[in-house]
């Protein structure tokens, strides 16, 4: 990530319907293999028609988080550029179906996701694990932190919230690894919610915590997914902190190559998205943020959650087209 760089024009405002329209031209193509058991097919037709959607607006773009590297990644690989070439010099941040195993079994909280900002501005996260907790607007600053144990965390934003510690809840990946820390949790007196996969639905879960009770989120996932995360919270409001963690040498590598060299570093919300950023989501499956794709037998209908930092906008987004008419193009 550079540093200093110069405040860029950025047509935020004009880009989100933009931005809205690709994140729901990625969920149209998955809606299909919903279910389908084919997780790879599901995030194919995902990244095909996101890419075809986004080559169609006027930005000069780059994938700065995308499907991983060029060798490895054909399309919406990390430094693949994007759009027209008119329009503002931006970086993407994209997973066009998070939640592949979500889809593909037809589980709860499976999104197409995407943000935008202004060059230079978005966290290069390599494909590694981020160490991650997240709570919701509202809060003191640094109230709870990574340094802090589980089990303090949760004492700590219950302290805050005025609350008993039995009365919150944290939402943390089912994952062997985070076996200790649910049983810290649970010791605690707090409640977990669960998820098999969807880190980014799950930290989003925490910036509307009255319709999801859900008040904190912690645990490993996705470096990529942090920074997709990170860039929601920025719009709805809401405290997010992130390590990177390195099982080997070789991510070690992968992280020097985004350009990271302090390898302990905790990123804030707002070291991880610098500047203003819009971001859009589109319900695949049904979760308790969106509405998931609904094939009707003469139409399909969308619901995408689209956001600006830079007001605090939330926009819920109903999309419907008929059936049998393309729904991207110009
Ligand atoms: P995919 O959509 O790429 O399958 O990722 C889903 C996900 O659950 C992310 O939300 C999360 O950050 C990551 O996988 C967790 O990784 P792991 O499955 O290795 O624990």
């Amino acid at each position: 990530m550079t540093d200093k760089v110069p405040q860029t024009v950025f047509h935020d405002r004009m880009l989100s319907l933009g931005l809205a329209r690709v994140s729901e031209a990625a969920a149209l193509a998955s809606a299909r293999l919903v279910g389908r058991g084919d997780e790879k097919a599901a995030d194919q037709a995902a990244v095909n028609a996101m890419r075809d959607q986004l080559n169609l607006l006027d930005i000069q773009g780059v994938v700065v988080i995308g499907e991983g590297e060029r060798d490895e990644a054909p399309m919406l690989f990390i430094g693949e550029e994007v759009g027209t070439g008119n329009g503002p010099a931006v970086d993407i941040a994209l997973d066009p179906l998070e939640g592949t195993t979500l889809t593909a079994k037809d589980m709860p909280n499976a999104l197409t996701v995407i943000a935008m900002a202004p060059r230079g501005t978005l966290l290069h996260a390599p494909d590694v694990y981020m160490d991650k907790l997240a709570i919701g607007p509202g809060y003191p600053v640094d109230v709870v932190s990574l340094d802090m144990s589980p089990s303090q965390r949760v004492e700590e934003l219950a302290r805050a919230r005025g609350c008993e510690p039995a009365d919150i809840t944290v939402c943390v990946l089912e994952r062997p690894r985070h076996e200790e820390m649910i049983a810290e949790i649970r010791s605690t007196g707090a409640a977990i919610r669960l998820i098999t996969d969807g880190d980014v639905a799950g930290v989003i879960h925490c910036a509307e915590a009255d319709k999801t009770g859900i008040d904190m989120y912690m645990g490993s996932g996705g470096a990529p997914e942090g920074v997709l995360a990170a860039s929601a919270l920025k719009c709805m409001g809401g405290q997010m902190w992130g390590r990177l963690l390195f099982r080997n040498e070789d991510e070690k590598a992968r992280a020097r190559k985004a350009g990271i060299e302090d390898f302990d570093r905790v990123y804030a919300r707002d070291d991880m998205v610098t500047q203003d950023v819009i971001f859009a989501a589109t319900g695949v499956t049904d979760g308790s943020i969106l509405q998931g794709m609904k094939r009707e037998p003469g139409f399909v209908e969308a619901e995408t959650l689209l956001m600006r930092s830079k007001t605090g906008s939330v926009r819920h987004m109903r999309y419907r087209n008929p059936r049998d008419r393309p729904a991207t193009g110009r």
